[in-house]
C-alpha cells in the first residue's frame, strides 16, 4: 500500500491521546515522544483511510472503536523483554523463594504464579524452567503459570514461544538442550519451546487497569516487573491492592529491579532485590 505523508501530530492532539492512553491503559506518556507516537500513528491512520489524527481519536471513542483500542495498545506499548531478565532475582527465585513455596506446597502439589505483563513470553517460560528444577517437583504437580498483557500483538509472539539465536542468548545451554527444539528455517536458527514447558501456560489479554478485580486467586507469586513505571502512584496503588487480594499469605511480589513499593503499599515486606512478602495481618516484620 502506498503511504501518503501526514502532517506532524500537532500539541493539542498529541495531548488528547496521552490522556486517553493514561485513561486507559496508565501509562504517561512522555513530552518528549510527539514526533514518535505521530508517526506510529499516523500507519494505523493511513491503514484505517482516515485523513487527521483528530479523526482517528474521535474513531478511538465511538462504540465501534472499542477493537480498534487494542491496536493503540499495541502501538504505545514496550515490549522489552528477554530470558532471565533481571538475572539476580531469578536467582534469588531459585536459591531461595521457589524451593520455600515447593515445601509449603508438597501436599497439595499445586503452584499457582501470575506473570502480569509478560510481553513476548520469555519471562513467564523462564519461570516454568526453573520450577520444572526444581527438587521434589515432577510432572504430576498442578503447575499454572499465568501469563498475561494488555498488547495482544505481543502475546501472540509468547503464544507461539518461537525465538531467534539471539533472543535465547540468555538462556542456560543446559536448559536450552533440554526445553527448546531447535530447527532450521531458511538458514537461520530458531528455538521452540517445547510442548510440555508451553502446556504449563495459559496466555490471556488482561489489562491490569480494567480486568484484574476479575481475577481469582489464591497465588503463589506474582511478577509485575517493568510494566507499573510510567504508572501514577493512584494506578499503582489500586493494583497492588488487587496483588494483596489475589496472592498467598506469604506469597511473593517481585517487582522490576528499578521499582518499590515505598510510599504505595505496607503491607509487603522487602525481601531483597524488588522482591516482597506479603505480610500476614497482624505482623510487621513480615512473618
Ligand atoms: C517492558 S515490558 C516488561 C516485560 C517483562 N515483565 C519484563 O520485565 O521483562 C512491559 C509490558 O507491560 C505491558 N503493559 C503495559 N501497560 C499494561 C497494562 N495496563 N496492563 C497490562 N499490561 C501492560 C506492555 O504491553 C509490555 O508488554
Amino acid at each position: 500500500m502506498q503511504h501518503r505523508i501526514l502532517s506532524e501530530i500537532s500539541e493539542k492532539d498529541f495531548d488528547l491521546f496521552r490522556s486517553l492512553v493514561k485513561r486507559k491503559l496508565g501509562i504517561s506518556i512522555r513530552q518528549g515522544k510527539r514526533k514518535m507516537l505521530g508517526l506510529k500513528l499516523s500507519r494505523r491512520l493511513q491503514d484505517l483511510d482516515l485523513s487527521s489524527y483528530f479523526d482517528y481519536y474521535r474513531y478511538l471513542l465511538k462504540p465501534e472503536g472499542a477493537r480498534e483500542l487494542r491496536h493503540l495498545i499495541n502501538i504505545v506499548t514496550i515490549d522489552q523483554t528477554g530470558f532471565f531478565r533481571g538475572e539476580k532475582q531469578f536467582e534469588i527465585l531459585r536459591e531461595r523463594f521457589l524451593p520455600e513455596i515447593v515445601r509449603r506446597k508438597i501436599e497439595k502439589k499445586r503452584i499457582r504464579i501470575w506473570s502480569s505483563g509478560c510481553s513476548t513470553g520469555q519471562e513467564p517460560y523462564s519461570l516454568v524452567m526453573l520450577v520444572y528444577e526444581m527438587d521434589n517437583v515432577d510432572i504430576s504437580w498442578d503447575i499454572k503459570i499465568l501469563a498475561t498483557d494488555a498488547n495482544t500483538y505481543s502475546l501472540k509472539i509468547a503464544y507461539l514461544g518461537k525465538y531467534r539465536g539471539d533472543q535465547v542468548a540468555g538462556v542456560p545451554p543446559a536448559y536450552l538442550a533440554k526445553y527448546f527444539r531447535k530447527e532450521s528455517k531458511g538458514g537461520e536458527e530458531v528455538f521452540r519451546i517445547k510442548e510440555s514447558l508451553k502446556e504449563r501456560l495459559i496466555f490471556r489479554r488482561l489489562n491490569l487497569l480494567v480486568s484484574i478485580n476479575q481475577l481469582k486467586g489464591p497465588i503463589d507469586l506474582i511478577l509485575c516487573r517493568n510494566v507499573m513505571i510510567y504508572f501514577d502512584s493512584a494506578t499503582k496503588k489500586k493494583i497492588i491492592d488487587q496483588f494483596y487480594r489475589l496472592l498467598e499469605p506469604k506469597g511473593y511480589l517481585c517487582l522490576g529491579l528499578s521499582e518499590s513499593l515505598l510510599g504505595i503499599d505496607d503491607r509487603f515486606a522487602l525481601i531483597e532485590s524488588a522482591i516482597y512478602r506479603k505480610k500476614t495481618p497482624g505482623s510487621n516484620f513480615g512473618q
